[in-house]
């Protein structure tokens, strides 16, 4: 008989659960590893058993005979059905307490249901974000655990010690909130990471045609960024690929990829919910919009001759003016999608009563994923220094960064449009930060138009109540 030995165990063994199970076993734990196909559970134990304490099994039994009460199993398996066949496998093995970990990307409705049915069993059911891709998973990744309090109490420290470790040493693991919340701010973050890298997209995109840019001296400009307020993993990364030329042409590599953008579906998810709780997401939206945009292959060559202007590359000398002017655009519209997608993250909070530490959101985030950054430190502090803070935009010194910032930004954005170059994230954090801080928006004509076609009442500036006008052309 197998003896329970293992801290923990992880089912799924393909890049993703084999380096999240050496990162355990690296950090001094017991794992038991399993595999529905034995062969990969074999392959992890040939090429790297000997990093560390792994305990292998063929059956679903055996792996949960290995394991110590209360026992904690990983399932790192493709999201969706198969999630749910792991889940029915496992169940009926174990015992009133034990825990079952959900590190894919599930949707975070899928983890609230899967929880759900798993509670009323005894059983805790913890959906964790994991960020950071397979390098994450073996080094540090950041992660988001949702599911009960209890359950945070015999898995956070193992999380903990395998997590990313921020500058300051601490873990990028908290216990985010019940059931789905761990996955819903996992949605969030890759929804941050998409507006992240189309504004980016964008700086890159003005550089290069208004600016006159080449790529090597737009990765230099970079470079530059990165020793600033935008130092970040993604900055760093855009740096690198448009310093890249394609080996087998001698061009560079920015030039030789086709232009459309694939997505596997996280950012989508992010929209659809924003809308769902009625909160502006309009960062994200745009960058989910523009890669569907690139892949409309057909309408972009039905469109291809329309008129409007080509873009004309400024002089070297105006080029550098702008080139700042684009730094400032990119650091405010940064703020703007942030903005945003902490204020989805409090709606939520508030919907599904997850009671979420927004500043340790993005304490987490300091390190491991995709949209780590030295700006996060900034909004852990303003979510410090206020909890209920109602906007990153109110924020003392985020408003006083981007209040210095916009009028280059209001220039960038213009001249984007004068030039022909399509800046949908810029543009569109420009016109939320516009809307956010008008005295009075044409709402109030909107609600005129809706009383007048619909009766559907509206609100007075000078008085309380409901109000309907009769209007001369009632129907
Ligand atoms: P890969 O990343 O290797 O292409 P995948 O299809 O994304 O594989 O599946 C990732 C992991 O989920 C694999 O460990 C896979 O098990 P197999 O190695 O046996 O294919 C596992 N997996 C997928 N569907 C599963 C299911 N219904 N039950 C159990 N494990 C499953």
């Amino acid at each position: 008989a197998t003896t329970a030995t293992a801290q923990i165990g992880v089912t799924g063994l393909a890049v993703m659960g084999s380096n999240l199970a050496r990162n355990f076993a690296r950090h001094g734990h017991t794992v038991a590893v399993h595999n529905r196909t034995y062969a990969k559970t074999k392959a992890l134990i040939e090429q790297h058993g000997h990093e560390g304490d792994f305990v292998p099994s063929e059956t679903a039994e055996d792996f949960v005979a290995s394991l110590q009460k209360p026992r904690r199993i990983v399932i790192m398996v493709k999201a969706g059905d198969a999630t749910d066949a792991v889940i029915d496998e496992f169940a009926p093995l174990l015992d009133e307490g034990d825990v079952l970990i959900d590190g894919g990307n599930a949707h975070f409705e899928d983890t609230r249901r899967r929880e759900k049915d798993l509670r009323d069993k005894g059983i805790h059911f913890v959906g964790a974000g994991i960020s950071g891709g397979e390098e994450g998973a073996l080094n540090g990744p950041s992660i988001m655990p949702g599911g009960s309090e209890e359950s945070y109490k015999s898995l956070g420290p193992l999380l903990e010690s395998i997590a990313a470790k921020a500058k300051d040493g601490s873990p990028c693991c908290t216990h985010v909130g019940p059931d789905g919340a761990g996955h819903f701010v996992k949605m969030v973050h890759n929804g941050i990471e998409y507006a992240d890298m189309q504004l980016i997209a964008e700086a890159y995109d003005l550089l290069r045609a208004v600016g006159g840019y080449e790529p090597g001296r737009i990765a230099e400009t970079f470079r530059t960024w990165n020793t600033g307020r935008l130092d970040s993993y993604l900055i760093e990364i855009t740096a690198e690929v448009l310093a890249h030329t394609d080996a087998g042409t001698g061009r560079p590599f920015v030039d030789v990829v086709a232009d459309e953008a694939e997505q596997k579906g996280t950012g989508r998810w992010t929209v659809q919910t924003a809308l769902d709780l009625g909160v502006p997401v309009s960062g994200i939206a745009e960058a989910v919009f523009a890669r569907s945009l690139s892949g409309h292959t057909g309408l972009r060559e039905a469109a291809r001759g329309l008129p409007g202007p080509s873009a004309r590359a400024l002089s070297p000398a105006e080029a550098e003016e702008f080139a700042a002017q684009v730094e400032q655009a990119l650091y405010a519209s940064k703020v703007v999608s942030y903005a945003q997608g902490w204020n989805m993250i409090a709606k939520a909070s508030e919907e599904y009563g997850w009671d979420i530490d927004l500043g340790a959101m993005a304490a987490i985030w300091r390190g491991g994923c995709i949209i780590r950054a030295a700006f996060l430190d900034r909004i852990r502090a303003a979510f410090e220094t206020d909890p209920q803070l109602s906007t990153l935009l109110a924020d003392e010194g985020f408003a006083r960064e981007v209040g210095q910032a916009q009028e280059a930004w209001r220039t960038v954005v213009a001249t984007a449009v004068r030039h022909g170059v399509p800046t949908p994230g810029f543009s569109a954090a420009l016109a939320y930060y516009d809307a956010l801080r008008a005295e009075r928006l044409p709402a109030a004509l909107t609600q005129g138009q809706r009383d007048f076609f619909g009766a559907h009442t509206y609100r007075r500036t000078d008085r309380e109540g409901s109000f309907h006008t009769l209007w001369s052309g009632d129907r």
